[in-house]
């Protein structure tokens, strides 16, 4: 008898608002393992992100359709303890510039420190994603009222929809 077991991978990060960046390393997690469960932190306060949590998620579903195996889901408290949770043995985080590079290896030491089972996997973005992070694109779309094409349609939207309120002083 073939018994395979199935290798589930878990996608974690703030997701504030999600980027093209992030979606193309989810394309890339999808390709390599059988499931991935997207996890969206819902951090400590909502009044730390632009999105509340369910919006992030909501974000993120909307752009899952064309992937089979993909889920989301939020979460709180430590990350090892929800990969358990979700039966995943490995973490993906995307790895951009030489920047991230410091606080991806401190989180992945400390997860590894908690559950030594789990394997952080890092993934890279296309190179012309590079520069994306939520952050820079709150700014840019926020604090600079201009569009850019680094994120999905749904995200642009939203980001519009808080522009004509107003709403988005306080996180660019
Ligand atoms: O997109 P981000 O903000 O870089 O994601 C960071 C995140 C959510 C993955 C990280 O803050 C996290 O794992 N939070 C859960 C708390 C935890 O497990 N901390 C210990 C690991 S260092």
């Amino acid at each position: 008898m073939n018994i395979q077991r199935m290798t589930i991978a878990l996608y974690p990060g703030t997701f504030d608002p999600v980027t093209k960046g992030h979606l193309d390393v989810l394309s890339r997690a999808c390709s390599l393992f059988d499931e991935v469960v997207v996890a969206v932190s819902e951090g400590n306060s909502s009044k730390d992100t632009l999105f509340d949590a369910s919006e992030r998620v909501r974000l993120v579903e909307e752009n899952l359709k064309i992937h089979k195996n993909a889920t989301v889901s939020s979460f709180s408290g430590l990350l090892v303890d929800y990969a358990l949770e979700k039966g995943a043995s490995v973490v993906i985080r995307g790895l951009r510039a030489v920047s991230d590079f410091e606080y991806e290896f401190q989180m992945a030491q400390m997860n590894r420190h908690l559950d030594s089972s789990i394997e952080t996997i890092f993934l890279m973005p296309n190179e012309k994603y590079f520069y994306t992070s939520s952050q820079l694109i709150k700014q840019v779309h926020l604090f600079g009222k201009r569009e850019t094409d680094l994120v999905p349609q749904n995200v642009l939207s939203a980001l519009r929809e808080i522009n004509r309120f107003d709403r988005g002083k306080d996180h660019s």
